[in-house]
């Protein structure tokens, strides 16, 4: 596989770009360091082409998580499109702010309000600055990951490792002021006791209780709901960051499904299939301290976004594609399973099926194992880590191209296993874990 372009290419951005890319997520060295393609000229459906113009279909995390339909999806292109040709952005604002408001709110009864931002992380931040207003209260106290702003990184900066135990381990919260020390802190997923500790200690200063109502692990049976008391006792607001979770299971925020409703709700990139949107739905007593604070901003008026989430949101009830993700997703754990099993491979399965993960259970030679795999499965034509994440686009015809390479792939891997060539097998270096600086 000659993937020339794309290398060169991403040694010139290192040069000139600080971190290389503008997401941690899409950096090569997380895949496969040093030869990664990094780059590609046209993607569509559930296939990319790299500036070699070679094809990958795209059996890893498609485009972040952020194409639920897959790559430029026709319909809702269309309505982009349309709305290029009417113009984007103007004096006055755009309908389909209403529109896309009046959706949101159909879908979840409990809310009656409704902001609107561009992406995840700064979504987050305006939901935390609303709870903080309405509240009047400044602790943040969270788990999970929620983006790249002083109010989450600050939580590392009394304890470096603080954000370890969440999605991305390593964050370096240099540039945050110090003032902020102990202003947001984490507690951990399925472990209510973590938040019980937070609140005896803390519990007249916490403004909100920020979390995923779902990522890799199910809730146990009665967490949510210890939660939404727990917010309820101390009369503080319940955030659910449904940037990743939302339209997976159902047509709508994870926590329709799971029962448990907050006082704000935060949706993005599944939103819009691509073009940047955001939304923060709440509960009318808390929404309107929008109106106390300073919360503007001149993008998030233009009109390419509202129109892509309108026609995504539609597409995906029309055609209930949440269904479709959860039968392509439990396909995939499936063949890693079957294959694991066969090839006698230590593997753990996690996530709801349309955000599957596995990952080796070889201690210290598990990163390495990671990074062969991406490595071979990129020589047979697949973009492919250890995370999988459904689309609309994928296909039958896909999975049985997938199984075939799951075969070749894993049974190779069991072989360099056995014969202790695992380091040999490697072209370049391992995959990084998390975040850290780059050479
Ligand atoms: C749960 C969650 N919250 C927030 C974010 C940040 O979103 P963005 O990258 O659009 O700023 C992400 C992105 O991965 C996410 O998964």
């Amino acid at each position: 596989m000659n993937c020339k372009r794309g290398i060169e290419l991403y040694e010139k951005a290192k040069r000139i770009i600080p971190g290389g890319t503008q997401l941690l997520s899409k950096r090569p060295e997380l895949f496969l360091p040093d030869l990664w393609p990094s780059y590609y000229k046209k993607c569509s459906g559930a296939e990319v082409v790299d500036l070699d113009g070679n094809t990958f279909i795209d059996m890893s995390i498609n485009g972040v998580g952020a194409c639920i339909l897959g790559y430029a999806d026709p319909d809702v292109d269309n309505a982009v499109k349309e709305a290029i040709t009417n113009g984007s952005m103007s004096t006055l604002n755009c309908p389909e702010e209403i529109e896309l408001a009046e959706l949101m709110l159909d879908i979840h009864p409990w809310a009656d309000m409704v902001r609107y931002a561009r992406c995840g992380g700064e979504a987050m931040t305006l939901a935390v600055r609303i709870a903080r207003a309405s509240s009047r209260k400044d602790l943040i106290v969270f788990c999970g990951y929620h983006g790249w702003h002083d109010w989450y990184l600050s939580a590392n900066l009394s304890d470096d490792s603080n954000l370890d135990g969440q999605l991305l381990p390593g964050l370096n919260p240099a540039g945050v002021p110090r003032a902020l020390a102990g202003s947001s802190i984490p507690f951990l997923y399925n472990r209510p006791e973590t938040l019980d500790a937070i609140v005896s200690e803390h519990g007249d200063r916490i403004a909100a209780i920020v979390m995923e109502p779902v990522r890799h692990d199910e809730p146990e049976e009665g967490f949510l709901a210890h939660v939404r008391k727990t917010a309820d006792k101390l009369g503080v607001v319940l955030i659910f960051d449904e940037v990743t979770s939302a339209w997976r299971l159902n047509t709508g925020g994870v926590h329709l499904v799971l029962g448990v409703e907050p006082d704000i709700a935060v949706f993005a990139k599944g939103i819009s299939n691509g073009y940047p949107m955001a939304a923060v739905i709440g509960k009318r007593s808390v929404m309107e301290a929008a109106q106390e604070t300073f919360i503007s901003s001149t993008y998030w008026t233009e009109r390419i976004g509202p129109v892509a989430a309108i026609a995504t949101i539609k597409k995906m009830k029309e055609h209930n594609v949440p269904a479709h993700l959860g039968k392509i997703g439990q396909s995939v754990r499936n063949i890693w399973t079957q294959y694991a099993v066969k090839y006698g491979l230590n593997i753990k399965v996690h996530g709801i099926p349309p955000l599957s993960i596995f990952v080796f259970d070889y201690g210290e030679q598990t990163p390495l194992l990671h990074t062969i795999f991406t490595q071979e499965m990129l020589e047979l034509g697949f973009l492919a880590s250890k995370a999988f994440y459904a689309t609309y686009a994928h296909r039958e015809d896909h999975l049985a191209k997938y199984e075939a390479a799951i075969d070749t792939v894993f049974g190779m891997i069991s072989l360099i296993i056995q014969q202790g060539r695992a380091e040999d097998s490697l072209k370049g270096p391992v995959a990084h874990s998390g975040f850290k600086r780059l050479a």
